[in-house]
């Protein structure tokens, strides 16, 4: 549990030392102070949230997630981008997974959410945890803890066995609670596009209360995983009336990528995010970047601010930094416009509200 939401029983002098009051009063403010959720309201997530409700909640997760990233390597991407995909739409409450109805059309059926994926390791999570835990731990919790495990299995040092702890990239935060609502617009309108430029990644990225840090860190989550051609068409062929393609690809690169993506709208062929490794997660996404050959715009972008292109030469120099940065930036994601408490609910089947 994380001390700044520890709720602390503790011994209180008595009031004959007025002078002990004041810190007394500072320190238990600091502990009982919530963490920040996005648009700066307060949340009431905490590390290990499910600690007495159902115990097991976090290792459940790690095991259905271990078992499927053992049959199939590739499955850590999708399960890092739902998250992501998740909190930038109605902050992190699961709208992501739900169904459209015949009333109404789900974030699921937007076009960037075309290609998500794992929703069947999300919902073979969610049945072993109604069977241990009925209605206890939300689908928007299993997101981030499955998030937290993909790229933790992904990350180079802990398949080398280096890695502290329990093999955790960073601890996650838990307590969310599922959301009622899914819209394809909202969906369609809030999550980042791979033509973005700089000024307005900036922009999304505020808009949920993450700043240029967070941008240049979570970025790196193109280290793991595959696009399509749809997603880079425009920088391959009339990208503006003035350059044919992208001046901020490598133009070898360019041709390389022409070649492979022979029809504008094949959404079959996978193009690797980073070549020769995209199962592996760590920092070789940023040496690809200075060099030009990230897939989308929106990663060449990353250079075109002075504190976001020092932030990408300081992770192709210290990838411990990145890692550890990373950690700190997913759980600023994961609290983005949280629901908690009473709010929302918990959802049997992620796919549709109770
Ligand atoms: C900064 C703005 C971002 C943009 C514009 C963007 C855009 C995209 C696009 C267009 C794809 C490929 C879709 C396809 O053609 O199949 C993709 C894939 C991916 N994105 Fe992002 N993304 C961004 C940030 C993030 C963040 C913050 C994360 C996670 C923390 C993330 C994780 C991923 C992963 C893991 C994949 C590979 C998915 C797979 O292999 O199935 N992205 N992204």
């Amino acid at each position: 549990m994380s001390s700044s939401t520890m709720v602390v029983s503790m011994w209180v002098p008595p009031l004959r030392h007025p002078r002990l009051l004041l810190p007394l009063l500072v320190l238990l403010l600091a502990e009982v102070a919530p963490v920040h959720g996005g648009y700066g309201k307060p949340s009431l997530l905490r590390v290990g949230f499910y600690k007495h409700s159902c115990p097991d909640a976090e290792a459940i997760v790690r095991e259905v997630v271990g078992q499927a990233v053992g049959d199939d390597q590739t499955v850590t991407a999708p399960l890092l981008r739902l998250h992501f995909h998740d909190c930038f739409v109605r902050g992190c409450d699961a709208s992501v997974l739900l169904n459209s109805t015949q009333t109404n059309t789900a974030e699921k059926n937007a076009k960037p959410n075309h290609t998500l994926d794992a929703f069947d390791v999300i919902d073979a999570i969610k049945e072993k945890l109604e069977n241990k835990c009925p209605r206890t731990v939300s689908c928007a919790d299993i997101l981030a803890i499955a998030a937290r495990d993909a790229v933790s299995l992904a990350t180079k040092v802990v398949t080398k066995g280096e890695w502290r702890k329990d093999g955790n990239l960073y601890e996650v935060e838990t307590g969310r609670r599922d959301g009622l609502v899914s819209s394809t617009k909202e969906a369609a309108a809030h999550l980042p596009d791979s033509f973005d430029g700089i000024q307005k990644l900036i922009s999304r990225f505020a808009s949920k209360g993450l700043g240029l840090k967070d941008l240049a860190v979570l970025s790196g989550a193109h280290a793991l995983g595959n696009s399509h051609c749809p997603s880079l068409e425009k920088r391959l062929r009339n990208f503006t009336a003035q350059y044919d393609t992208d001046p901020t690809l490598d133009a070898a690169y360019g041709a390389t990528l022409r070649q492979q993506c022979g029809k504008p709208e094949d959404n079959e062929t996978e193009l690797a995010m980073v070549p020769g490794s995209s199962t592996t997660f760590d920092a070789t996404y940023y040496s690809l970047v200075a060099e030009k050959k990230g897939l989308f715009h929106s990663d060449e972008a990353l250079l075109s601010n002075g504190a976001t292109r020092m932030l990408v030469y300081g992770y192709i120099r210290s990838e411990k930094r990145f890692f550890g940065d990373f950690g700190v930036s997913m759980v600023n994601m994961g609290r983005v416009a949280v629901l908690t408490g009473r709010q929302g609910e918990i959802r049997t089947r992620c796919a549709v509200v109770n």
